[in-house]
């Protein structure tokens, strides 16, 4: 049908156009991706388990020096880790705040929250090793966010931001390492084949619960070369042999995540208007570790922190002598975790690949 303009149609247009200019100065719901939200484990905590009894923390130096004003704050790195980038290149600010640290509020939180715990896996038995926050407690921790964040903004942009935010899930490698093959429990009760569907199964249901409760953007983030982290090479325990990657992890990772990819093509078919995605930082990560000076790292067997070989959390203290000075040439910042310049790498990769069709 053809029409003329009246001036009374652009008047109502220009009314429209006014209020959404109003609703983006005070929240971000007019954005494509208004938020970020995350779950997880250290590889995306932002500082969670500060507030937590577990002996797994950071939330000292040298962690965190080279983080927005050197703060050590719970991240598992020197600066940033993925989920900040992440938020970045979506335009909102550049780093997720932990949902439990009290120098944030709810109308922070509005933009992105991380509910992620160090230590933690599908498993619950994973995160009760080191007495973290249990994957189902993450999601509880959401549900409450999710009240709050009606009470704050009101039903109907809160509900706005819930459906169109990115979650970003990102863990398993505790569950492997920490778990299946540290304690006898779960490798008594599975093979490594039915440990894998059992965290799948897992994994399928924390979606589903995710989007019963509104989502419908959601990245699962799928497991690095596990067998590669300076830990895993240099403990017999597990394997490790003068350095090298431990192979054997590594196919653990990869069998892993292609569970993970067939899981995502299957949500995507079963559950309408879901877009589900696989950030398989993997084979990103091996290029990295394969040729590190390619992307300007001179070290990538062992970590910056200490030794490099074994160290993390309490053991990677400010007092230590051996820790390194400059953090952009290491892969790894301690012996679990990667430096924020392999964070950037891997994120960049991930958002350019994988997250384009979010924006
Ligand atoms: C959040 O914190 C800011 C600054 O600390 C404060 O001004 C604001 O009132 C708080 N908002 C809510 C909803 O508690
Ligand atoms: C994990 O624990 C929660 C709380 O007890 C329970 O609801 C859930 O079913 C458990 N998950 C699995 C896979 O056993």
């Amino acid at each position: 049908m053809a029409y003329k303009y009246t001036p009374w149609l652009i008047w109502v247009q220009l009314l429209i156009l006014a209020a959404a200019a109003a609703a983006a100065t005070t929240t971000t719901a007019g954005a494509k991706v208004p938020a970020v939200i995350v779950f997880g484990d250290s590889s995306v905590d932002a500082g969670n388990n500060n507030q937590l009894s577990t002996v797994l923390k950071s939330n000292f130096a040298p962690y965190g020096r080279d983080f927005f004003g050197g703060r050590a704050t719970g991240r598992f790195s020197n600066g940033r880790i993925p989920p900040d980038f992440i938020a970045e290149a979506f335009g909102l600010r550049p780093y997720v705040p932990a949902y439990l640290d009290p120098m944030y509020n709810i109308s922070d939180f509005a933009a992105g929250v991380c509910f992620a715990s160090a230590g933690t896996g599908y498993d619950n038995s994973t995160s009760a090793v080191l007495s973290v926050i249990p994957l189902w407690k993450e999601l509880e921790y959401y549900k409450e966010y999710q009240k709050k964040l009606r009470a704050y903004l009101g039903v109907k942009t809160a509900n706005t931001i819930i459906s169109e935010a990115l979650y970003l899930t990102s863990m398993g490698t505790n569950d492997f390492l920490e778990n299946y093959y540290t304690l006898p429990g779960r490798r008594s009760r599975y093979n490594i084949d039915q440990y894998q569907n059992f965290l799948v199964g897992i994994a399928e249901s924390f979606v589903k619960e995710l989007y019963g409760l509104g989502a419908r953007k959601i990245s699962l983030g799928g497991l690095p070369p596990m067998g590669c982290l300076p830990l895993e090479r240099t403990s017999n325990f597990f394997g490790g042999n003068g350095g090298q990657c431990v192979e054997s992890y590594n196919v653990v990772a990869v069998n892993f995540n292609g569970k993970l990819n067939v899981l995502v093509g299957r949500l995507n078919k079963e559950l309408p208007g879901i877009k589900v995605v696989l950030s398989d930082p993997y084979y990103i990560f091996l290029r990295i570790l394969r040729k590190p000076s390619a992307y300007g790292f001179d070290v990538a067997s062992v970590a910056c922190c200490a030794t490099g070989m074994f160290e993390m959390g309490y053991m990677c203290d400010r007092l230590n002598p051996f820790t390194c000075t400059d953090a952009n040439k290491y892969v790894f910042w301690d012996s679990f975790h990667p430096t924020e310049k392999t964070n950037n790498i891997i994120s960049d990769f991930v958002i350019k690949h994988v997250l384009h069709e979010f924006f």
